[in-house]
């Protein structure tokens, strides 16, 4: 439960960073730029936007790099293991606790960056432990006697607005300030169209590779339809759609169909291959069992009405006659 993407390595570079847009380009030039400095950062940008990629990429260039990046993840830790778990506790420390002590997170990312993810989540009581460390540059674990140097690198991130956190007394105003050394604000996807059609064919490539499909082409209303969306998810969301139809396209051209059909249905293909009792059935028969099962509760559905089970199925009905004739359903 408590493993927080702490595996101490990054996996991206700025080389990782896709997007050619002018607002992109100037924040990886800004984030460059920091990247070489000591300060502390605050990326700022809504769910999805990329910013663990960036604080990756940021550590990745700074003299720290062959040091450890460890990443916190503020809102999935509960309250009360918080303080354990950043700051690491003596032997003894309290009931349930190693014999040997553990070291929390703020010493295992010595010489290295600890990346504070969803900071507006940080407890109100940690807050205060943690500007103390960030200003004496010394940890002391709980139940312990004695502190340590630290010499740490902070990045923080939040999709929420920290300056309004601060006005209704839920975040500290002097860690706010410590943090707000820098400031990184990551364009959301629909404020940066440009980028939309060179992510969707990244994530195709990669996923070419993954899952030995050979998706060269995207049709035209499929361009259409991820211009016009407005990603309320971000790149997160679009990664996941481009996901969907691979894993559903036949043949060399992505469809908008591919990725609507799929993702309706997704919860039951996952059970109909999990009931199999194997996960050794190929992905395409695991697809076409959840294709035929959605079809059929569509008909269902509809009483058999094939126009509103096209609907349901959010596919056009030309494309539903083709796949019950395919799979010889009435
Ligand atoms: N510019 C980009 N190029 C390539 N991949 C990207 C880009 N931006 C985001 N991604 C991918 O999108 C997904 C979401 O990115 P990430 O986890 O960094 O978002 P986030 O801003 O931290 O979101 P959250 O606020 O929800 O934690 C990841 O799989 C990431 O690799
Ligand atoms: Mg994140």
């Amino acid at each position: 439960m408590l493993k927080n993407k702490s595996n101490n390595r990054i996996r991206y570079s700025f080389e990782d960073i896709i997007g050619e847009s002018q607002l992109i380009t100037q924040i990886k030039e800004l984030a460059a730029r920091i990247g070489t400095s000591n300060s502390t950062v605050l990326i700022t940008g809504e769910s999805g936007t990329g910013k663990e990629l960036f604080a990756q990429a940021i550590h990745g260039l700074s003299s720290r790099k062959n040091h450890s990046f460890v990443a916190v993840n503020c809102a999935a830790i509960p309250h009360e293991l918080f303080e354990s778990e950043v700051f690491g506790y003596e032997a003894g420390a309290f009931s349930g606790a190693k014999k040997e002590g553990k070291p929390g997170k703020i010493e295992l990312a010595q010489n290295g960056t600890l990346f504070l993810d969803e900071i507006s989540e940080l407890p109100y009581q940690v807050q205060g432990k943690l500007l103390r460390v960030l200003q004496e540059r010394e940890v002391e674990r709980l139940g312990g006697t004695g502190s340590k140097n630290v010499d740490i690198r902070i990045i923080a991130a939040t999709n929420r607005d920290l300056k309004s956190l601060v006005q209704e007394g839920k975040f500290r105003q002097d860690l706010f300030y410590r943090l707000y050394v820098f400031e990184l604000k990551i364009p959301s996807l629909r404020q940066r169209k440009e980028d939309i059609l060179p992510l969707a064919y990244h994530f195709i490539n990669y996923l070419n590779d993954q899952i030995a499909q050979n998706v060269k082409y995207m049709s035209p209303e499929l361009q259409e339809w991820l211009l016009s969306h407005d990603w309320p998810g971000n790149v997160r969301e679009l990664r996941a759609f481009i996901e969907r139809g691979m894993n559903l396209v036949e043949g060399d051209t992505l469809t908008i169909e591919n990725s609507f059909l799929f993702s309706a249905f997704d919860a039951t293909a996952h059970k109909t291959v999990e009931e199999e009792g194997t996960f050794a059935v190929s992905l395409e028969e695991a697809v076409t069992k959840a294709e035929i099962g959605a079809i059929q509760r569509a008909l269902k559905e509809s009483n058999g009405d094939r126009t509103k089970a096209a609907q349901i199925l959010n596919i056009h009905l030309a494309s539903l006659y083709r796949k019950m004739a395919k799979y010889k359903l009435k």
